[in-house]
């Protein structure tokens, strides 16, 4: 059976989306079936793999609200093993319209518990709030998987943030694990990021992924060619990094 897995963090712009995009297409690489699930209104991570946001059938807001099902929502890309729940921005009305529904904490859940089966890891992008998009994200989720970059006010960040998952975990699902903190846009010559990072493994040893993602252009150029890392630049060490990152994450969940 599928495993998920949410990329999370309520802090925007510390590379939730690229993560959770590469991760997933690394993942695939491994030769596993990989549905990603968008469920930023920004669409972001439905852009990196290339698809026009603006031209979408079904998105993921249509699943959250029960106008259609996942397998109905899906695109099948053309990267081989990855699948798409493509998001926009009429996912920002969903946080308004789920008060009113039942079951809004676990909308996403109940809709891939379905399809489940057919794929080894969803993987699910999250906004960068707490709100009821990411609840969903949390309560449908095995593991959820924290991109952080080492500065410093992302550690105060982090101690809310990892309050937060204890909470959903007793709230919403039992399940949850946090499989790993992921360092992003690291850069190993700067003093302040070698500093944070031994602070992070202080107090997070065992969480702390072992491969932090280097801050790197070819990751930023990316998405803007609609390509994933592995197949916009295969041999780099960015790409290298990310599938190693995704192996560790497959030993964990
Ligand atoms: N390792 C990296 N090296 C360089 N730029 C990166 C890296 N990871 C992410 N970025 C860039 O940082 C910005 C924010 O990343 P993004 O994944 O969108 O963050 P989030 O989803 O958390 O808001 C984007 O412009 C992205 O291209
Ligand atoms: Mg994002």
């Amino acid at each position: 059976m599928g495993k998920i897995i949410a990329f999370a963090n309520q802090k925007g712009g510390i590379g939730k989306t690229t993560s959770a995009i590469n991760v997933a297409a690394c993942i695939a690489e491994c030769g596993k079936k990989v549905l990603v699930v968008d469920c930023d209104p920004q669409g972001n991570c439905t852009s990196g793999f290339g698809i026009n946001k603006k031209s979408l059938r079904f998105t993921s807001y249509d699943l959250l609200v029960g106008r259609v099902g996942a397998q109905d929502a899906m695109i099948r890309t053309e990267f081989e093993g990855i699948s798409v729940i493509p998001a926009n921005i009429s996912l920002a009305g969903a946080e308004f319209e789920l008060v009113e529904l039942d079951n809004r904490a676990y909308r996403l859940k109940n809709e891939l518990d379905k399809v489940k089966d057919e794929f080894d890891y969803i993987v699910i992008d999250c906004p960068p709030s707490l709100g009821i998009l990411t609840i969903n994200a949390l309560g449908a989720s095995d593991g959820v998987v924290i991109p952080m970059q080492c500065e410093y006010f992302a550690l105060e960040g982090l101690s809310q943030l990892m309050m937060t998952i204890r909470k959903t975990k007793e709230l919403y699902n039992a399940n949850l694990e946090i499989a790993g903190i992921l360092i992003t846009m690291y850069n190993g010559r700067l003093n302040l990021s070698t500093q944070v990072l031994k602070e992070l493994k202080k107090y997070y040893a065992d969480k702390i992924l072992s491969e932090p993602i280097p801050r790197s252009v070819r990751i930023s150029e990316a998405p803007s060619h609609g390509l994933p890392i592995n197949y916009y630049d295969k041999n780099g060490k960015s790409a290298k990094a990310y599938l190693a990152v995704a192996k560790e994450l497959m030993t964990r969940i």
